[in-house]
């Protein structure tokens, strides 16, 4: 697939799009079977780059995964436990979840540091003092990571920070530690909800899943099950603020609104009017729009996820926006890039001050990071002229399809 996207901007988007399956409850569900000593078939798998390397990893330890179409089916019958040091384990953030899982299953992982979006600093501390805690040793040497443990038994385990990847991590490596396991400060994103929930169709014993305290029970063994993952809430927002931009009644299906509550509210207040249905949002009016301040925070809070693709947005909106930035610092370098095409944005650490009322104007940009780059693509569509998007693979490991769907929509782009 071509590194660079191009796009024409200046179209309307008119019709439906739907929105593919969770990237972030999927890059933790594949590794999760891990666990699994019978077959799990999953339904709705997002075909994005990460998936693709995880299915590369499964494979290394001896996992058979057949793809058809949308479904996996995975079969961890004859999995083996090998030292993961191919390189393609820094492509994704998400390889720390085999961590948690080969440590629960193995009591032993050997492994490479994980990759990901360049958003600053990225430490995996509470992850392994959860692995601690639950009586494992940690050793780095060379780039490589190691956690054994003679045997796992269920702790307290308080979060200085409600983490979404330290969650997820301990969650997996205490289903079959002795005892019960309660995470305290625990993060409360859908996605935890959708793993735990896998994980006890397949006879795990999770309970709290989306409150800040989850209590796991340990148990012996986890049979196979099927699961369907739940709509990627990232790929929605995208798509509504791209609504927003440039649609003319754009229909966003395959949504859960209840996940998107923080970002909805914000569009309702820069005058953006809605029709928030069941499983779909129709924006009908977004002519007025004037600008917001908003604040990062974890899940129900307004999503560091949506901050880059709201940023486009804020660029066109009448007044001074202000973004606060309180998960990654550092996770501003789309503004730079928007600065490229005729936004007005100052930059501080942890925040941003956008200028709105701007026309946007074709130019060579870089998506830096994945949602850098959903946010260049919507700068894109509203712009007069082409953009070029380069290293467009940070998109592909995120956003399912994406040139197809905006090509339906009515996008010129390439
Ligand atoms: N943190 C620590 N120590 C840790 C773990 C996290 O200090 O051991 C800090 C982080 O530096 C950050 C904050 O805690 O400041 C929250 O990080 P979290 O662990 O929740 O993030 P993550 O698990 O690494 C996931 C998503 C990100 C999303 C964040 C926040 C996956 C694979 N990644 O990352 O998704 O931004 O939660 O919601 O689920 C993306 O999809 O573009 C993306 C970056």
């Amino acid at each position: 697939m071509s590194e660079t996207i191009k796009i024409k901007g200046g179209n309307i988007l008119r019709g439906e799009v739907d929105i593919s399956s969770s990237k972030n409850a999927a890059v933790a569900i594949l590794p999760s079977v891990v666990l699994a000593s019978e077959i799990v078939k999953l339904y709705d798998v997002p075909n994005i780059k990460d998936i693709q390397v995880l299915i590369k990893l499964l494979g290394l330890l001896h996992i058979k995964v057949q793809v058809d179409g949308d479904a996996l089916t995975i079969d961890p019958t004859n999995i083996e436990e090998v030292v993961l040091d191919d390189p393609d384990v820094n492509k994704l953030r998400a390889s720390y979840y085999f961590m948690g899982a080969m440590l629960g299953r193995f009591k032993h992982v050997k492994m490479l540091y994980p990759g990901g979006c360049n958003l600053g600093p990225r430490p995996i501390d509470l992850h392994l003092k959860g692995f601690e805690s639950l009586g494992a040793t940690v050793r780095q040497e060379e780039g490589l990571i190691e956690i054994s443990a003679e045997k796992l038994i269920g702790d307290d385990i308080y979060l200085d920070i409600a983490s979404v990847g330290a969650t997820i991590n301990i969650m997996l490596a205490a289903v079959f530690a002795e005892g019960r396991t309660t995470i305290k400060n625990a993060a409360k994103e859908p996605e935890i909800i959708d793993l735990s929930s896998m994980l006890n169709k397949m006879g795990a014993v999770i309970r709290g899943a989306g409150t800040s305290e989850i209590t796991i029970d340990g148990v012996k063994r986890l049979k196979g099950c099927i699961h369907d993952i739940i709509p990627d809430r990232i790929e929605a927002g995208t798509y509504i603020i791209m609504a927003a931009a440039v649609g003319d009644h754009m229909r966003v299906n395959n949504v859960i609104p209840q996940h998107l509550g923080s970002l909805l509210a914000k569009l309702e207040e820069m005058g953006v009017k809605m029709d928030v249905g069941i499983d779909y949002v129709t924006v009908l009016d977004s002519s007025h729009m004037k600008s917001v301040d908003i604040e990062t925070l974890p899940f129900p809070g307004f999503a560091t996820d949506l901050q880059q693709p709201l940023t486009a947005l804020l660029c066109k909106a009448e007044g001074d926006s202000k973004v606060t930035e309180t998960i990654y610092e550092e996770r501003f370098k789309h503004c730079y890039e928007l600065n490229k095409m005729g936004a007005d944005i100052e930059v501080e650490t942890g925040r941003s001050l956008i200028h709105g009322g701007k026309s946007l104007h074709g130019a060579s940009v870089r998506a830096t990071d994945l949602r850098c780059g959903a946010a260049l693509i919507i700068a894109g569509l509203m712009a007069e002229g082409e953009t070029e998007i380069f290293d467009a693979y940070h998109i592909y490991r995120g956003y399912d399809s994406v040139i197809e769907k905006l090509r339906k929509l009515g996008a010129e782009v390439e």
